[in-house]
């Protein structure tokens, strides 16, 4: 008889936020880096992509994806490059052991759901390709090493990459054209330095103008600064901040987060034409953690930003209060403040027209910290007849 088994995984898997910036790529095509990066993963508890991953003979439609409760198109050569290694992966197990159900030549359907607002800047294509493979290597009871994964991955997003770990991780770009040394390494477990935390400051209108992937080729197109960036800036940079992650040294890892987010934006600024993913609202985030670590006498916050307006500060949980005192009375009425932040008193006072600008231009917080890797579950977003869970 025909096996007409659903056969299923999931797994959680987290966003990253990097310290050493991801931007350029000497290969488009394999997503390769023109440099190494490093990042931050953020715990699950606020921000993760749940997804299950099923195969089936009895699926008629060929490959599927539901993100959020929407079908998504999987025709896209990023996600054809991930379908295509893990199936090439799976195949060669089953060539070895020949008693393997054929996992590899059945149709896959995947759910996906994010407990976070897929509002653009917030990493979510890092979580989302790095749950996808994740489920998919779970699927197919793949032996790959989060490391072996990252390669997969990458060719899906980047970033993606580094999701593959908790902690604190960097994507080494490696030298080789096929890109089989571009990927994710561990420099340190979330357990080594568990008192990083994260405020993620969301501005109201996060909407791109211009997505990453465009943007980052016009600034390797156009910018001489971005030349100056990859040779001499990033990997400086790269080896401070594994010294300062190392070593637990925040004020060292604060001043290079903020420098290389700022030489980051510098570049895109200094791109043809220019490109501009900071506006008033971040611009007032950043004087803000300055006002906090002036007062402080010492660098107890670092800032640092994306393809996009969103701030994100990073501090140490002893110094929570000076941080969430400052930021709580200015944006008291926006939500995502976790229990007991009301109580705690104002710390920082900032100058008053930064406070109307972060008033009216940012929408919510998240409250998060340095977290785990992708977590197996056994939460199904699929059934056991192979459909949807209705949530
Ligand atoms: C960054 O890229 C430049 C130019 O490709 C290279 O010389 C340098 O070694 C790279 N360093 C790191 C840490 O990525
Ligand atoms: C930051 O935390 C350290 C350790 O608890 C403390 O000594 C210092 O006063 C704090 N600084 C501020 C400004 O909160």
């Amino acid at each position: 008889m025909a096996d007409t088994k659903v056969y299923r995984a999931s797994t959680t898997a987290p966003v990253n936020i990097a310290v050493v910036k991801y931007w350029g790529k000497r290969d488009p095509k394999l997503n390769l880096p023109t440099n190494s990066s490093l990042s931050v993963t953020l715990s699950q508890a606020d921000l993760r992509t749940l997804t299950t991953a099923s195969c089936s003979s009895s699926y008629t439609d060929g490959d599927s994806l539901t993100l959020n409760g929407e079908a998504s198109d999987v025709s896209g050569a990023r996600t054809q490059a991930c379908f295509r290694e893990l199936r090439s992966r799976r195949a060669a197990l089953e060539a070895v052991d020949t008693s393997l159900p054929k996992l590899s030549a059945m149709p896959v359907k995947l759910v996906s759901e994010n407990n976070f607002p897929t509002a653009a800047g917030l990493a979510s294509s890092a979580a989302g390709f790095a749950a996808l493979v994740k489920a998919i290597a779970l699927l197919y009871e793949l032996p790959d090493s989060p490391s072996e994964l990252s390669l997969v991955a990458r060719q899906g997003s980047g970033s993606a990459c580094r999701s593959l770990f908790g902690g604190y991780v960097a994507w080494r770009m490696g030298d080789k054209d096929d890109g089989s040394d571009s990927k994710a390494e561990l420099i340190a477990p979330a357990e080594h330095w568990p008192e990083m935390r994260a405020l993620i400051l969301v501005a109201s209108a996060a909407k791109k103008g211009v997505s990453s992937t465009s943007g980052m080729q016009q600034t390797v197109a156009t910018s001489g600064l971005f030349q100056q960036r990859i040779s001499k800036v990033v990997p400086a940079n790269m080896a401070a901040m594994e010294e300062a992650v190392k070593g637990r040294d925040f004020a060292k890892f604060a001043e290079v987060t903020m420098r290389e987010s700022n030489s980051f934006h510098a570049t895109c600024a200094d791109t043809y034409p220019p490109i501009f993913y900071m506006n008033d609202i971040s611009k007032a985030a950043i004087r803000a953690v300055e006002a906090i670590n002036a007062k402080a006498g010492k660098t107890i916050a670092a800032y640092t930003f994306d393809a996009g307006p969103n701030c994100v500060v990073y501090y140490l949980e002893e110094n929570a209060s000076t941080i969430l005192g400052t930021f709580y009375p200015v944006l008291a009425e926006v939500t995502g403040w976790k229990e007991g932040t009301a109580g705690i008193k104002s710390a920082v006072e900032i100058d008053g027209s930064l406070v109307s600008t972060l008033k009216e231009g940012i929408s919510r917080v998240i409250m998060t910290g340095v977290g785990e890797g992708p977590i197996k579950t056994e939460e199904y977003l699929i059934d056991e007849n192979g459909q949807a869970v209705k949530r």
